[in-house]
């Protein structure tokens, strides 16, 4: 911009480089008011003029051109001469920044404009914009389409870059507004200054290439790209991902080979395409001999040709000769193979045109105005052709062009991929389109096989924060920072996720467990005593320890008559055997899965046997006290204590337990039941005890016999004779109620199978500890030591 500080006359603007692209759409405006001029349809009568105006894509010199437009000729040298406008449409401006501009400098004169390329949302506020109408879509179907493709693709973390101008802005805030809630999110927003500044440009290149984002979304246009990608090169910056939008994804400056290991892959939507049948032709035609007036020509021949028209030239261009034919190379200019924004030029002109016609046709006293007036021919106002503006529908090559009450037009775009083409320049590749017309979520269609991502390859680049959580784990946001950077945390044990990126880790349900991966619930282990190892183990213990007692039984049957088993009161001898034999066999009850038997079975089989075992040693003890105590031979106290009195102690001793596991069955027997408290992970099948305090009066019981019995056998434990039986029975009860005295907590603490294991060992335990302190010396002295079998020796008596 020159220096505006109004002490001297302002110079004028110089523009900055020539876009031979927009040199090409001014060419097919002029080639479609020549085609209307020349139809004899449209129009017969009346002729267009226009004028063309370089904005340079700056607002403040479209501002220029507009006021110079509006100012235009004195009253005297137009050809109206009527005081009706100068001008009756304005075909433009082509980014929304300028239009907004021109906009508001022709809304007093309701003077409408027709945009080619603002797609700006901002112009949909009819309030601020009543006079503009524009053939290109709106950028809020832009956005969405390009979010879609974000989620599609599962670009989760992408960077933005915009222009400085209201095209960016908006076009950034709609995308923003689009990716709320989904699950993209956004790593960075740089904006590219107005003014080119390499140092901003460098610090945006330093924040590209150090992001995790690879996925960059570019709301900008050839203007302030060219040198923003010019220095990216020089950066050697590689492995960005572009998505383009529409204002430069089909910009033919870019297509150069040298732009293909930078640019290549990029993706973008680009705006519908048509056919202007005459249009290659047509700038065929232009070349500096034919228009030697128009310097814009020559700028045209020395942007295409490298070459100069100044007569002192500043560079070391050579001169142009004017005879440089066009070739396909000067892609930028004759790249008419599908044009967009051309096209878009051609249906705005035309869209005019079909106004003026359809007014020119309106029938007196049946116009669309006051008192059904129409338009006079010769003083048309612009606002009149603004009324039918809005109405106009027309067919441009089998498309339907017409404007909604916000003035935009069909929301369509083409989905384009730059790819390398056979001389390695970049070519447009269709792979898709947007259609904003259809239904949601069947707007976008994309053909992704025939995509070529950045870098040549074929495979989904990947642009995520942090990398999904696999099954088996949950995401956990980290704080202050986006959803889409996560950790992935592993399920707890319980828990389990099956799919990838799960926010939640679920439980599994009731009587199932998750895995070691925690991706499935797998049924919980059952766990009860069962024949493994333990099992066994216990069960060999208990048959051995069965048939030892038989063992016992049998050699104190042959032995039957012997001093020695005599002497010690045979029978009870028996009634303990048997009571031993069946108290290993009990152990047995407590290997195998819990049924309601065996729980029943369990702890009543076991405290009756052991209180019949323990009431026969309890009434030998008695006996054995009774026989030394009875100081004088006529006391007789052995009357009372006979063998029947002996049965009845023992039997009254049992009953009172076989009572008391009565009451325990009939009231609250024991039941299997599956304990998933004591751990989680497992269903411990387990004898629930049903009354504990039938259990604890069981074992109290048992208890209560044994201390008696080995205060009774501590008592006796002095008495004279080779044999005292009550030494053993002290020793072997003493070994009882330590074994259960251990019990106790080892029962209460030992979880689930172990519990069981534990009683079965007391049990098997205190049965060896009374087999071996009752019977194994006695079974010394028969079958080792059969010459101490006799009376004598074991009263002491015998002769030494
Ligand atoms: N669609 C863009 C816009 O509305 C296109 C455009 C044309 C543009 N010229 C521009 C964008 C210059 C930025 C700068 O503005």
């Amino acid at each position: 911009m020159p220096d505006l500080n109004c002490t001297y006359r302002p110079p004028p603007v110089k523009c900055n480089g020539f876009d031979p692209r927009a040199f090409r759409w001014a060419l097919t405006m002029r080639l479609a008011v020549e085609e209307i001029n020349q139809s004899p349809e449209l129009l017969p009568n009346s002729t267009l003029g226009y004028k063309i105006f370089d904005s340079c894509a700056y607002p403040l010199t479209g501002q220029r051109a507009a006021l110079a437009v509006l100012n235009g000729l004195s009253e005297e040298d137009s050809p109206t001469c009527s005081g009706a406008s100068p001008l009756l449409a304005v075909i433009g401006e082509s980014g929304s920044a300028q239009s907004i501009v021109v906009s508001r400098i022709l809304q007093p004169f309701r003077i409408p404009m027709i945009s080619y390329f603002s797609s700006c949302a901002c112009f949909t506020d009819r309030r601020k914009y009543p006079t503009f109408f524009r053939v290109i879509p709106n950028d809020d179907y832009q956005v969405k389409a390009i979010a879609q493709l974000l989620v599609r693709f599962n670009w989760t973390w992408v960077g933005l870059v915009r222009g400085d101008h209201e095209y960016g802005r908006f076009a950034v805030q709609g995308l923003l507004r689009e990716l709320q809630g989904s699950k993209v999110c956004v790593a960075y927003q740089e904006m590219i200054p107005l003014l080119y500044n390499r140092g901003k440009a460098l610090e945006i290149m330093k924040v590209m290439s150090s992001s995790s984002a690879k996925v960059v979304v570019v709301f900008s246009a050839e203007g302030e790209m060219t040198p923003f990608l010019r220095d990216y090169m020089e950066q050697n910056i590689t492995g960005i991902q572009w998505v383009a939008s529409e204002a430069w994804v089909t910009a033919s400056v870019f297509t150069g080979s040298e732009y293909y290991p930078y640019l290549g892959g990029t993706i973008g939507f680009g705006i519908r395409k048509g056919r202007i049948p005459g249009l290659s032709d047509y700038l065929q035609t232009v070349n500096p001999q034919r228009y030697p007036n128009n310097t814009l020509v020559q700028e045209l021949w020395e942007a295409l040709y490298g070459c100069t028209y100044s007569q002192f030239p500043a560079t070391k261009l050579p001169a142009c000769s004017g005879q440089e034919s066009l070739l396909e190379q000067h892609s930028a200019y004759m790249n008419t193979s599908s044009p967009r924004v051309a096209y878009n030029v051609y249906k705005a002109v035309y869209a005019v045109a079909h106004s003026l016609h359809n007014l020119l046709l309106c029938q007196p006293d049946n116009g669309p105005f006051q008192n059904n007036s129409c338009a006079q021919s010769n003083n048309i106002f612009p606002w009149q052709l603004q009324h039918y503006l809005q109405e106009v529908n027309f067919n441009i090559d089998g498309e339907e062009v017409n404007f909604d009450l916000k003035g935009d037009s069909i929301p369509y775009y083409d989905i384009i991929n730059w790819q390398r083409g056979t001389s390695g320049n970049i070519e447009f590749v269709h792979v898709g389109l947007f259609d904003g017309t259809k239904t949601a979520g069947e707007e976008l269609v994309i053909q992704e096989d025939r995509i070529i991502w950045a870098g040549h390859q074929s495979e989904v680049p990947v642009s995520v924060c942090s990398a999904s959580c696999l099954p088996g784990s949950r995401k956990a946001v980290r704080r202050g920072e986006p959803v889409c950077c996560f950790d992935c945390v592993p399920c707890d044990s319980g828990k389990i996720s099956n799919q990838t990126n799960s926010v939640e880790c679920t439980f599994c349900p009731e009587d199932f467990w998750s895995n070691s991966n925690r991706t499935a619930c797998i049924p919980k282990k059952v766990e009860f005593l069962s024949y493994d190892s333990l099992g066994i183990a216990l069960t060999v213990i208990s048959v051995v320890g069965a048939c030892i007692t038989v063992a016992v039984f049998a050699v104190f049957f042959f032995y039957r008559n012997t001093a020695i088993v005599r002497v010690n009161n045979s029978e009870l001898s028996f009634f303990i055997l048997f009571a031993l034999t069946l108290c290993f066999l009990c152990c047995l009850v407590f290997i195998g899965e819990p049924t309601v038997w065996s729980c029943m079975l369990r702890h009543t089989a076991f405290s009756i046997t052991f209180s019949l075992c323990i009431s026969c040693i309890l009434g030998k003890t008695l006996v054995v006290l009774a026989a030394f105590t009875a100081t004088r031979p006529g006391d007789n106290i052995m009357k009372w204590l006979g063998p029947r009195q002996q049965r009845a102690i023992i039997f009254s001793c049992t009953l009172v337990q076989v009572v008391i596991c009565a009451a325990w069955l009939i009231d609250a027997p024991p039941y299997p039941s599956r304990n998933t408290k004591y751990e989680r992970s497992k269903i411990i099948l387990e004898c629930s005890v049903g009354s504990s305090l039938a259990f604890w009066c069981v074992l109290g019981y048992i208890g209560l016999q044994a201390c008696l019995c080995f205060v009774l056998a501590f008592l006796a434990r002095k008495l004279p004779g080779n044999f005292n039986e009550a030494k053993f029975i002290t020793f072997s009860m003493l070994i009882f109620c330590a074994v259960w005295l251990a019990f106790i907590p080892a029962y209460i603490s030992s979880p689930g199978k172990y519990a069981d294991a534990v009683e079965s060992f007391a049990i098997l335990a205190s049965s060896f500890g009374l087999l071996f302190c009752l019977f194994a010396p006695k079974c010394y002295i028969i079958l080792l030591k059969p010459e101490k079998n006799t009376k004598q020796h074991l009263m002491g008596k015998e002769k030494k």
